[in-house]
């Protein structure tokens, strides 16, 4: 049967500042899960939180961008927000950006990714035998968070040493989004291994281009899906960082968990953090942390499923960070966060102009920006020069 994956996520008020969901609000959309799998639109769920986002994981096979799927979780995220609402939680409903989306949710505010493929998973099935996976689910990030890690893993045999492997060796082609390009979804596909370059010279970018997919090139199957969007450029203003998602097939024609998450044990240092206007490592941690670090810091959380015949999950759940060989990673992010904060707002410890453009930041600068005056031509400070901002253009 084709079966569809979609991850759909959403911070929708949070317990004293911007730390994690409530459990009435988690309980409220586990509901609604329920309730949705019983009418038969979903075949199961799964929901967590990753600081203060709510993430529903669900198969089906209504495929991507469903307009009942995503109507549903539109209405469990209300739901929630109405409780967020009575309980006076902080930022109740902010990733809910319009009133009410008529069709699909993408561009709505909330995260999506999803994947679609065959899934017949029987020991004859020479693609997929089995179905595995996983959720990576980012807070306090910006939307190019994955974009190092996931490079690293589908295409440097440094970090996935299974791409010197026959059916892996074919390797992959990466969609790379340009997010800047507020006019539709701007895709390029460039293959690894022989557009390596071309690749990194894009995705050192975090800010403007992330990957939005990846293929096997040997199968053609989707490998990889992360809800690539820039939230300011949907809210016209800053509301929240991206917080993106990922769904990350494993094994066989794909790279494995182990090979996936190695590059994450860098904590690498990305745009998010307090304000979203800071960079700061991002720390590896299990499903269901609360964002109370020192200045945040980016959290990145990684969970494992396997999919019974008929879509439903594996009866558990597999969490790759909560382990003691990720408290090394976590002491590293807090060192090097701890080293990025003293120099507290300079050079590269704060994102730049540009980025810093639709937050409050940008209305302290603009109105310093708009005081500056020309020197006159003997190099006299302009003292009594009117402020250019009430000089006419
Ligand atoms: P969230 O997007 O997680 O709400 O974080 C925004 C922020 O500004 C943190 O300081
Ligand atoms: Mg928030
Ligand atoms: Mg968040």
């Amino acid at each position: 049967m084709k079966l569809t994956i979609s991850i759909l996520k959403a911070d929708v008020g949070s317990i004293g500042g911007h730390t994690r969901p409530s459990d009435r609000m988690l309980d409220a959309v586990r509901a609604d899960c329920a309730t949705a799998v019983r009418s038969g639109l979903l075949i199961d769920t799964f929901v967590g939180h990753t600081g203060d986002d709510i993430c529903i994981t669900c198969t089906h096979t209504r495929g991507p961008l469903n307009t009942e799927v995503h109507q549903f979780a539109w209405n469990a995220f209300m739901k929630a927000t109405g409780i967020a609402r009575d309980y006076g939680l902080y930022g109740a409903g902010q990733d809910l950006l319009v009133d009410a989306p008529s069709g699909n949710i993408r561009g709505a505010g909330p995260a999506v990714a999803e994947v679609e493929f065959d899934h017949d998973p029987v020991k004859t099935n020479r693609v997929r035998p089995a179905e595995s996976f996983m959720v990576l689910a980012a807070d306090k990030c910006g939307p190019g968070a994955y974009n190092l890690p996931l490079f690293l893993g589908f295409a440097d045999p440094m970090y996935c040493g299974g791409l010197m492997l026959p059916r892996l060796s074919e390797g992959f082609t990466f969609n790379i989004i340009d997010m800047d390009n507020t006019e539709g979804d701007s895709i390029i596909s460039l293959n690894a291994p022989e557009d390596y370059y071309k690749i990194t010279v894009l995705l050192r970018d975090n800010e403007r281009f992330g990957i939005d997919s990846i293929v096997s090139r040997h199968t053609g199957q989707m490998a990889a899906a992360i809800s690539a969007t820039r939230m300011h450029n949907i809210a016209g203003t800053y509301t929240g960082k991206d917080d993106p998602v990922a769904i990350v097939r494993n094994q066989g024609v794909f790279p494995a968990p182990e090979e996936l998450i190695s590059p994450f044990a860098k904590a690498h240092f990305i745009g998010g953090d307090a304000r979203g206007s800071h960079v700061m490592p991002l720390m590896p941690v299990a499903i269901n942390t609360s964002v109370t670090g020192m200045y945040c810091l980016p959290l990145v959380s990684c969970i494992g499923f396997s999919l019974a015949p008929k879509g439903n999950f594996s009866d558990s759940f597999c969490d790759f960070f909560d382990n003691v060989a990720w408290d090394y990673v976590r002491n590293l992010a807090q060192e090097k966060g701890i080293q990025m904060r003293s120099q507290g707002w300079s050079g590269a410890a704060m994102l730049p102009y540009g980025e810093l453009e639709y937050s409050g930041f940008r209305t302290s600068i603009t109105d310093l920006v708009n005081q500056f005056a020309i020197k006159d031509t003997n190099g006299a400070h302009p003292a009594t020069a009117k402020p250019a901002a009430a000089r006419k253009r």
